[in-house]
């Protein structure tokens, strides 16, 4: 007999058939009752023991945590919570557990103390709801971008150029770090290194991205980014994973809509195909929110919360006219801001734009028309000669979802800029060529993932949604 998941069990009609089953005990009530979970549903079915004609040695063995194998026969179920259930005609444990130090007790746990579990924490409701939306929403990407005539490539993790311009990488290397060779004025010599020259992790695909939507039109890359950045905060990962989209001969406009009915779309999908782990998610949230003051409260569960974003259009605002609003607000006036703002050309933190989405506009904001000094060098400059086609997609709970621009694809203009910044042309060279041969308007973004993923499951620290997070101080697993 091949052996069926409990999804599958679960959504059986008729009954009296012979199954089988492999999964995880999660409890074990009265001698009789197993709840096993097998992952494939956030439901447990119920299996039943005949525990009189039951080795009692084997009825021992049937603990939280243990990994078993039943065979039985699929009935009607009498009890209240579900249709069917098993009743068990033999049970093999295939690895027992040990109820004194098994993690994941069947009680309430701490997401702290599931983090430090995480090779474990899957085996909850929450954690096992997450991970399944997580899977869903990258599928729907794929899905998104398949269907809209994208080409799926994958950029380099090793590069030797800084895509923001940030520095905040992770390098390379493989010379001996005890023993590196040195050139004659004492620095590392890199041309001794692996690749004969300086290398990092990526923080983004963008700039490949962009030599690509230069051949093929439309692409979109979907992989793991690294920042060294030293932000110890609900929303940042040392290693996230990033989709950026790059498309020919599109401008900002065409960006914003396109990044608009991106998300809307992949939401939709996850409210079609995971309503049960979003229920289940949204009553977690529920009870979560009940031990908050009232004023903190949100005024929307997290479906409805999802609905609305699909539901509504994203306001599209400049940054002029928010800067405005912001020097204008309440807590600018009485300086509840901890960044005051005085003056248009300020960069936004994130009590602002958590502001401007949660208490002035109260929905996700596109804000555009960055100043160019804020913003990355291979943006777009307006002929104001000061603001760049940049956007940034601000979500309410998140901040900022999505960061992108459209690109400066006039050569002088870029080497320019380059040399204002003191970006090496000779790095970029093939960048350049870009703008040498065939150059047009183009534009794309990126979209963190895990962020995206926090905003669907209304998970409060990024930590709780990528399998195995790392930040600062912190790489186990
Ligand atoms: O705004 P960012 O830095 O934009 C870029 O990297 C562009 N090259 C993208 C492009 O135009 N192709 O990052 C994009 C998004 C942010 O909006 C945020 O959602 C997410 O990536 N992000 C992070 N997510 C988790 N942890 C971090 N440390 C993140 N840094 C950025
Ligand atoms: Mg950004």
């Amino acid at each position: 007999m091949t052996s069926s998941t409990i999804s599958d069990l679960l959504s059986k009609q008729n009954t009296l058939q012979e199954v089988q089953v492999k999964g995880w005990v999660r409890t074990f009530r009265a001698n009789r009752f197993i709840a096993l979970n097998d992952g494939s549903t956030l439901n447990n079915i119920q299996c039943v023991v005949d525990f009189e004609n039951t080795d009692e040695a084997i009825l021992k063995r049937i603990t939280t945590g243990a990994a078993v194998s039943i065979k039985g026969t699929l009935t009607e179920s009498q009890g209240k919570g579900q249709n069917v259930e098993i009743q068990v005609t033999s049970l093999e444990i295939l690895g027992d557990s040990d109820p004194e130090s098994y993690p994941i007790q069947p009680k309430k746990h701490s997401f702290e103390f599931l983090r430090e579990n995480a090779h474990l924490r899957t085996r909850t409701n929450t954690f096992s709801a997450v991970m399944r939306l997580r899977s869903s929403l990258s599928f729907a990407i794929h899905k998104y971008f398949n269907e809209n005539g994208f080409y799926y490539m994958h950029t380099p993790i090793i590069t030797g150029s800084d895509a923001e311009g940030a520095g905040e990488m992770f390098h390379v290397t493989n010379l001996n770090l005890k023993n590196p060779p040195l050139t004659e004025t004492g620095e590392i010599d890199y041309k001794e290194d692996f690749f004969g020259k300086e290398t990092n992790l990526t923080v983004s695909g963008q700039l490949e991205a962009e030599a690509y939507a230069m051949s093929l039109g439309k692409v979109y890359t979907f992989g793991p980014t690294f920042r060294a950045e030293n932000s110890n905060t609900s929303r940042h990962l040392a290693e996230f994973w990033m989709i950026e989209p790059e498309v020919a001969f599109m401008d900002l406009a065409g960006n914003m809509d396109l990044a608009e009915d991106f998300m809307k779309s992949v939401l939709s999908y996850i409210l079609k195909h995971n309503r049960e782990d979003l229920e289940f998610l949204e009553k977690r949230l529920l009870d979560e929110e009940k031990t908050k003051p009232q004023a903190e409260r949100s005024d929307m569960s997290l479906i409805e919360k999802i609905n609305f974003v699909v539901e509504n259009n994203f306001k599209r605002v400049s940054y002029t006219e928010a800067i405005d609003i912001l020097k204008d607000c309440k807590p600018n006036k009485k300086k509840k801001f901890k960044y005051i703002i005085n003056e248009w050309g300020a960069d936004l933190q994130s009590e602002h734009e958590r502001f401007l989405v949660e208490k002035h506009f109260k929905c996700p904001v596109i804000l555009f028309d960055y100043p160019a000094d804020i913003k990355a060098f291979y943006m777009r400059l307006n002929e104001d000669g000061k603001t760049v086609r940049a956007m940034d997609i601000l979500f309410p709970g998140i901040g900022e979802m999505v960061g992108g621009s459209q690109r400066e694809e006039r050569l002088d203009v870029l080497k320019e800029k380059m040399k204002a910044l003191n970006i090496d042309e000779e790095e970029l060279w093939w960048y350049l060529d870009l703008r040498k041969y065939g150059t047009a308007v183009h534009s794309g973004f990126g979209l963190g993932f895990e962020r995206l993923v926090m905003f669907a499951t209304g998970m409060g620290n990024i930590r709780d949604v990528i399998p195995f997070p790392r930040t600062p101080q912190n790489a186990d697993f």
